[in-house]
């Protein structure tokens, strides 16, 4: 059916998990308080990519961290984890990795920075993640699809 139940229970926080869904990787990651922080702080005028990149939910919408999170949920970022370059997986789900200089995710095929939502800041990128259809259905499992 293309739908799949993800318990997030045990993602730590500063720490990201990859499920597979419809053939992609998608990244799960449980935001701590200071990513929430520095991905708020960020002037979305000031974007390579100012719109939120989804299939679903918010699409268009400026890149917002309210909008490329679910209300009540804002500790989890959930995003395709594909390179919107040229498809490589980015690095960064877990702290040991490289996660670049705005500390999301780095890409190593050419050097793409993506930051604690998903969005592009520096490299060759031209979008941010793209968000997957997902939603909660509870405060510890979400569906994807
Ligand atoms: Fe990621 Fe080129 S594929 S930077």
């Amino acid at each position: 059916t293309g739908t799949i139940d993800v318990d997030i229970a045990p993602i730590e926080p500063g720490q990201a998990i990859t499920v597979m869904w419809r053939g992609k990787p998608v990244f799960i990651r449980h935001r701590t308080p200071e990513e929430i922080e520095a991905a708020k702080s960020v002037d979305v005028a000031e974007l390579k990519d100012p719109n939120v990149f989804a299939m679903g939910d918010n699409a268009g919408l400026p890149a917002t961290d309210e909008n490329l999170t679910r209300p009540g949920h804002e500790q989890w970022l959930v995003v395709i984890g594909i390179c919107t370059h040229l498809g490589c997986i980015p690095k960064g789900n877990k702290p040991s990795e490289n996660r670049g200089e705005y500390g999301g995710w780095f890409c190593p095929c050419h050097g793409s920075h993506y930051d604690t939502a998903g969005r592009i800041r520096k490299g060759p990128a031209a979008r941010n993640l793209q968000l997957p259809l997902y939603s909660f259905t509870s405060d510890t499992s979400i569906q994807l699809g």
